[in-house]
């Protein structure tokens, strides 16, 4: 009789395709064996801390409650035995049980608890329970029916096993998709951001130009206020281009220490006067390998986001330091090798994240402020430039405490050979005379940057391709060597390439808005897209007394 019913049981508990289903096939075999009707199982969260499903099924129905529990088992010594045990316990009388809450006992009508503990393998999953209450009075099980529970626990908790693994495929898969969809958006941000940084150098060139012409004029607040937007525009470029990793990266070996302070220096009007930045910086050189730019962009996000979230008498404080990374603790991080690293630390006392929040907040897109304050972008361009230095991010964080972000980048050993500023000081006149060749496939493009150049007196030749600009090369005498990288066929690089064979003196300046990965790492000069006539010529200024001296 036991046989049949618990291979009957066996059988439909195979096809219960949730909790709640589950719980009702349970039931039905405990009335029809036993002379208990009410049954109850609770699963252990997987890191045992806190209880991560209670099912029940009402009596005389077949209403089943199931429900997520953060029930923190630390708190509850009653509860946590349950979740320990490797042998079933019975507890005859509630009422006489001196760990049981008598408050709740006697609310309930609590009267006999039998316990199964459910395993898998050594894997204590949780307690199988059977209870009586006041209407039932006490009913201690016979041999039979202990045996019976016995079974149905191991029974139980092999579906629960199952419930579980589906769980976690389900959640591997909802990953995978979140990871194709991140990396589509990646790449359809790169693309748009190309297009818009050379429209942006278009009307910021072109702004620029008419504020020259109309010093004074009734219409310059109306120039200065499109000035003010390409500004922005620009900014918000950057992070899509960051985000997309498609940036074009100049790793030099730098010392962290100078560059955070560099920054901090910038961030610090960003931060009302009223909160505190403090900085706590080794003693010790931290040479990394890393593109400044870049960095002073993660810094400034981390310090922004901190701002936000702290009150107006804030602490926000920035450390640097060395440290020595092994094995296992980096044991969750990929892509992480152990050995040295420099580690900036950003901590606030502000108004911290809960769990939900912490999950996401790398996510593109994610915000929880204001439409007009937040993209949410900010962080995961942070990741997205730590991961390109190959390096990891952490955060840790408690709701109203404080949050505190980790960034590891890995240490260079080779010493530094000249860690100069990215431009010289700027020179009084940016005039020149020398002879530029402008390669650029998009025409209004070329056209702005060659009015930009020949207004500052410099001659200058142009190509809408590779092709037309080796012939130039090599008819002209050319000082500089301005390309965009992406055009259509042969790309800005192979003439680089090409032109610094054949032309070992001339300078060359890549214009780049956005570069596809196998361009990430280059040793020319570059200026990014959308820059301002004054940018482009302090970087024609400092490559041209490069060349003097
Ligand atoms: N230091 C912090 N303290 C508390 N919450 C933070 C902190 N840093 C980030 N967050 C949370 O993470 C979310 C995402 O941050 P992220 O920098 O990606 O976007 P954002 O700051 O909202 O917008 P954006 O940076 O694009 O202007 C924030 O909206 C905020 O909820
Ligand atoms: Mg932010």
């Amino acid at each position: 009789m036991l046989g049949t019913e618990l291979l009957k049981l066996s059988r439909t508990l195979h096809g219960a395709r949730d909790l709640g289903a589950m719980m009702q096939c349970v039931r039905a075999a405990c009335q029809k064996i036993t002379r208990y009707d009410r049954v109850y199982v609770m699963v252990a969260a997987p890191d045992k801390r806190s209880i991560e499903v209670i099912g029940y099924i009402l009596p005389d129905t077949d209403v089943v409650r199931t429900r997520v529990a953060a029930i923190a088992l630390d708190k509850d010594p009653f509860l946590q035995q349950f979740f320990t045990l490797s042998e079933p316990k019975i507890i005859p009388d509630m009422r006489l049980d001196p760990l049981a809450d008598q408050k709740q006992v006697e609310i309930f009508g609590s009267r006999t608890l039998i316990t199964i503990p459910m395993l898998n393998g050594d894997d204590k999953l949780g307690p199988l329970s059977i209870a009586t209450f006041s209407d039932q009075g006490v009913i201690l099980p016979t041999d039979v029916e202990m045996d019976f529970f016995k079974q149905v626990g191991s029974l139980v908790a092999v579906v629960i096993a199952r419930f579980r693994a589906e769980k976690a495929r389900e959640e591997l898969e909802a990953k995978l998709l979140a990871t194709q969809k991140l990396e589509a958006l990646g790449r359809l941000a790169g693309e748009v951001a190309h297009d818009f940084n050379n429209l942006l150098l278009i009307i910021r060139g072109n702004t620029e130009l008419a504020a020259d012409e109309l010093h004074g004029h009734a219409a310059m607040p109306f120039i200065e206020m499109i000035r003010d937007a390409t500004i922005r525009a620009s900014g918000l470029s950057r992070q899509l281009l960051a985000f997309s990793k498609g940036q074009v990266l100049t790793p030099r070996v730098l010392n962290l220490n100078p560059l955070v302070e560099n920054c901090l220096k910038l961030v610090r009007d960003l931060v009302p006067k009223s909160i505190t930045i403090q900085k706590i910086l080794t003693p010790h050189n931290v040479m990394i390998s890393a593109d400044s730019g870049q960095l002073e962009q993660v810094i400034m996000n981390l310090v922004i986001n901190a701002r936000d979230a702290v009150a107006e008498d804030g602490r926000i404080v920035i450390e640097t330091q060395l440290v020595f990374t092994d094995e296992e603790f980096i044991a969750n991080e990929t892509n992480v090798s152990p050995g040295r690293y420099a580690l900036l630390t950003v901590t606030d006392n502000g108004h911290g994240m809960d769990m939900e929040t912490q999950r996401k907040i790398f996510e593109p897109f994610f915000s929880t402020k204001p439409a007009d304050k937040g993209t949410g972008l900010g962080l995961a361009v942070v990741q997205g430039i730590i991961s390109q230095h190959h390096g990891y991010i952490q955060v840790y964080s408690e709701l109203n405490m404080g949050t505190t972000f980790k960034v590891y980048l890995p240490i260079c050993e080779q010493r530094a050979p000249e860690v100069g500023s990215k431009l010289p000081a700027r020179p009084d006149d940016l005039h020149g005379t020398e002879t530029i060749l402008v390669v650029d496939d998009q025409e209004h493009v070329k056209t702005t940057v060659s009015t930009v150049l020949t207004r500052a007196g410099y001659h200058v030749h142009t190509a809408g391709d590779v092709r037309t600009a080796l012939a130039i090369l090599e008819k002209a005498n050319i000082d500089v060597l301005l390309t965009d990288i992406v055009m259509p066929g042969a790309n800005g690089l192979s003439l680089a390439d090409s032109a610094t064979a054949l032309y070992p003196k001339l300078q060359i300046l890549l214009m780049t808005g956005y570069a596809p990965s196998h361009f990430r790492e280059v040793t020319w000069a570059h200026i990014t897209k959308p820059f301002t006539p004054t940018e482009l010529l302090l970087q024609i200024k400092a490559l041209l007394n490069k060349n003097i001296a």
